[in-house]
């Protein structure tokens, strides 16, 4: 099929990339000029395990394109996917900007039948926006009615960054969002490639997909505060979060994903998306307790980390240099948006300490973005560079590569044998055994 992706950031590249290796024509579109530029010559932006061999294999085959030109792309497609960001605005809803936008900008170039797929992160009602905004455009060039049809469905995404490419190859499910049964055909034969192992195509409503998405997010991110919330109850309680966890993950209603306990969730869609929610619930005049509440924990859980460290180092932490590890706001991923890193370092700093930080792939974004003006780090190429002088090594995302470190080495290094996991990583009966005064979540010090 002859598709388009508006908008060429984690979504809409991944989402390119498969389709594309799948045999169809896709066109990705971004207003960015440089990235177009750099994609075209087979660099990607981000990092996302596997997607630049897919992207530099799909160009030299001519299944995959890159441009600035939404006309081009409208034009010479069936199917147009919508995937641009949806960022939180100020009142806590999804920033409908930039996929208006896009809807505009369809609205302009369609000259022939085709569907238009929601695939951003969308509140309920904004397949409802996007058909008007398209009505809109087209009206003003066809005044006594167009020639053409079109239709405008939802389609999720449930990709996570860092194992994106798997995610959209073998996905759980599809979701489709479709009012008209012609659209939901030719949806489910676009997916078809993907769901050939057994049926994981789940057709609704529009309305019923646009809210699955974000009652997907919301779930996890109540998962990650439920064990978090355990955390703090474990510790006052002299028990151990780490144990109660493994006795709770074992009842496979419960299951061991998502409830590891550490300095809560982050990144671009969990903080937004339960906001969005949240707003969305409230508007229409629910008061979305659970939901209010999973932030609330979030955001409080990094406070708790911090205070371990006061405790140890004092509210005043002049003087002091603190080695951290980990600033994506997980591994796999450069993604720094909304990352537990930034509050956590920026709070340190602020009480006067001095960091020396590494993370394998997002010291860029730190230091560019995220961390900018930042003059208390300094960032290094090598986990251990960072321990040199410091006086304790704060983890903060767990990244394979900080799983077994030698803890000779960092011992050797530390000016103190202190460690504060952030992410429960480690043994620590075995660090008590080797000399290290080791802090964790939800066991107490
Ligand atoms: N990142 C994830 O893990 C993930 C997972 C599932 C769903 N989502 C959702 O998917 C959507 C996109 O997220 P993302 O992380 O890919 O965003 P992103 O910020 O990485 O990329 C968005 C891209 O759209 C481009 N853009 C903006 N306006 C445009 C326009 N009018 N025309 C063409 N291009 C335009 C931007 O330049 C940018 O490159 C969001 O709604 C998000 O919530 C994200």
């Amino acid at each position: 099929m002859k598709l388009s992706i508006i908008g060429s950031g984690y979504v809409g590249l991944v989402t390119g990339a498969c389709f594309a290796e799948m045999g169809n024509n896709v066109i990705c579109v971004d207003i960015d000029k440089e990235k177009v530029r750099r994609l075209n010559d087979g660099i990607v932006p981000i990092f996302e395990p596997g997607l630049d061999k897919l992207i530099k294999k799909n160009i030299k085959n001519g299944n995959i394109s890159f441009t600035t030109d939404t006309e081009y792309a409208v034009k010479n497609s069936d199917i147009v996917f919508i995937a641009v960001g949806t960022p939180q605005s100020e009142d806590g809803s999804a920033d409908l900007n930039h996929v208006l936008e896009a809807a505009k900008s369809i609205g302009k170039f369609i000259d022939h039948e085709m569907i238009i797929v929601d695939k951003s992160t969308v509140p309920v009602g904004t397949a409802d926006k996007v058909k008007m905004t398209i009505e809109g455009e087209v009206k003003k060039r066809f005044p006594d009615g167009a020639p053409f049809n079109f239709d405008v469905v939802s389609n999720p995404e449930f990709l996570k960054e860092g194992d994106a490419i798997s995610d959209f190859m073998k996905p759980d499910r599809v979701i489709v969002g479709a009012d008209k049964e012609s659209s939901m055909i030719i949806m489910k034969e676009l997916y078809r490639p993907f769901t050939l192992n057994h049926e994981r195509f789940i057709e609704m409503d529009v309305r019923s997909a646009e809210l699955t998405k974000y009652a997907a997010n919301a779930i996890l991110a109540t998962k990650i505060s439920f064990i978090n919330e355990i955390s703090r109850i474990a510790e006052a309680l002299g028990a151990d979060v780490n144990k109660v966890r493994a006795g709770i993950g074992s009842d496979r209603r419960i299951g061991y994903h998502f409830i590891y306990p550490g300095v809560g969730y982050g990144g671009s869609c969990f903080p937004k998306d339960v906001r969005a929610l949240e707003k969305m619930a409230t508007d229409a005049g629910i008061e979305p307790k659970i939901i209010k509440s999973v932030q609330d924990v979030n955001y409080e859980q990094r406070f708790y980390f911090l205070s371990k460290i006061y405790k140890r180092f004092g509210e005043n932490l002049e003087g002091f240099t603190f080695a951290v590890w980990g600033l994506a706001f997980k591994p796999q991923t450069d993604d720094m948006r909304e990352a537990p890193s930034i509050t956590i370092v920026n709070e340190l700093t602020k009480r006067g300490a001095k960091i020396k930080a590494y993370d394998p792939e997002a010291m860029e974004n730190a230091k560019n973005f995220w961390l900018k003006g930042n003059d208390d780090v300094e960032y290094l190429n090598n986990k251990y560079d960072t321990l040199n002088d410091s006086d304790a090594m704060i983890l903060i995302t767990e990244w394979k590569e900080f799983r077994s470190p030698d803890f000779y080495e960092v011992k050797k290094r530390l000016k103190r044998p202190v460690i504060f996991d952030g992410r429960n990583q480690y043994n620590r009966d075995f660090l008590k055994e080797f000399g290290f005064e080791y802090y964790q979540i939800g066991v107490s010090d």
